[in-house]
């Protein structure tokens, strides 16, 4: 397509920013109009962002008829991620939503269906695909110097006292944040998943009604296990939001604290009780010109205009939906559970 790309930014709360700054520097995209239940927040977006032309409105069905955007952005609470991405859908636009995709596998896989009947993106925000030090994390897995991947492991520990909607969510860590880990872990290892075993409990002290926190035990393809172990109410040393990982191969390991440090070392004697192991240095080059949401927009504005699949698409993005609810599955039946897309 030609020309700017017309988008209809709907749910005008705490994300949305995160969105319409990046938004204002691409100069092929334009917003045509703001939705929220909440005029207010629609309006007072309006403002602040200098969207003087947009078109404001509690009901994004109007709004669409008014506008006719190409794209809706969907920065819209979990449970009306299905309703407002199968609207627009519907509506001959293409979707960009804020994960995760729905708060059932049933709801993800019918948006799947509408995105493919209509012949339509439907992409999802993963912006923590879109940093350099996670590509330098996974370029060097992946490079053979620690040989073939066996084991994952990803802890993330943060105190986040976020109030709204997050505070009455059931298995809000797992639906609201273990899918950012879930799909890194699968793009750090290249591998699907299998299966889960999943604990979740809320521990004494936290703020949240349910589910701040979980452990969980996936087994990914080529028999590689990847662990998790999370919590949204552990005050002090948190990890970043990004996660500690641990990557261990045939030959080596690799650690990554999530933020600037990378390390890596694998064993280069054949004999001794420890072997003698040598270092690896892992660059972190800059290559990722709009990191986080920017690059995960950018990504999705370039294949509408010049076709293409972006890279969180909602028939790869799935998989790491499916990971979120055989975790929920699991930690409500206590057994291990068979994960199907
Ligand atoms: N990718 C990230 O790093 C990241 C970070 C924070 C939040 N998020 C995601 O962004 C989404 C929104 O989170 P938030 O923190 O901005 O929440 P929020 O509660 O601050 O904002 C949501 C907004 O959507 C509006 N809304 C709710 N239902 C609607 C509907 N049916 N139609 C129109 N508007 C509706 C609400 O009135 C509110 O203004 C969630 O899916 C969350 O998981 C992603």
């Amino acid at each position: 397509m030609s020309g700017k790309i017309r988008a209809v930014l709907c749910g005008c709360g705490g994300i949305c920013k995160a969105w319409l700054n990046p938004i204002a520097g691409f100069d092929d995209v334009e917003i045509v109009g703001l939705v929220d239940i909440k005029l207010e927040n629609a309006e007072k977006i309006k403002q602040e962002c200098k969207l003087e032309k947009a078109v404001t409105g509690t009901d994004l069905k109007k709004v669409l008829r008014k506008t006719k955007p190409d794209a809706v952005f969907d920065c819209t609470v979990p449970v009306a991620h299905p309703d407002v991405t199968i609207t627009a859908l519907k509506k001959g636009c293409h979707v960009l939503g804020e994960k995760p995709m729905a708060e059932s596998m049933k709801a993800g896989q019918k948006m799947v269906k509408t995105a493919e009947d209509k012949k339509k993106i439907y992409s999802v925000i993963q912006n923590r695909r879109y940093l350099d030090n996670i590509v330098a994390y996974r370029d060097f897995i992946r490079s053979g110097e620690i040989g073939e991947i066996t084991t994952l492991n990803g802890d993330f520990y943060i105190g986040a006292h976020f109030g709204g909607f997050r505070d009455v969510m059931k298995h809000v860590l797992l639906v609201d944040m273990a899918i950012h880990t879930f799909d890194q872990a699968r793009f750090i290892s290249g591998k699907d998943p299998v299966s889960v075993y999943c604990q979740e409990f809320n521990p004494k002290g936290s703020w949240y009604a349910h589910g701040a926190s979980a452990v969980a035990i996936f087994e990914m393809t080529d028999g590689v296990v990847f662990t998790y172990r999370g919590s949204w109410c552990s005050e002090g040393i948190n990890t970043s939001w990004e996660c500690d990982w641990r990557t261990i191969g045939t030959k080596g390991t690799c650690t990554w604290d999530g933020g600037a440090t990378i390390k890596g070392q694998a064993a280069n004697a054949d004999e001794g009780f420890i072997r003698a192991q040598k270092d690896f240095t892992v660059p972190v080059e800059k290559k990722i010109v709009h990191g986080g949401h920017a690059g995960v927009i950018r990504d999705f504005l370039d294949c509408v205009k010049n076709g293409g699949v972006p890279q969180t698409v909602c028939q790869d993005n799935i998989k790491s939906l499916a990971m979120v609810h055989a975790a929920v599955k699991s930690a409500e039946t206590g057994k291990k559970v068979a994960i199907k897309v």
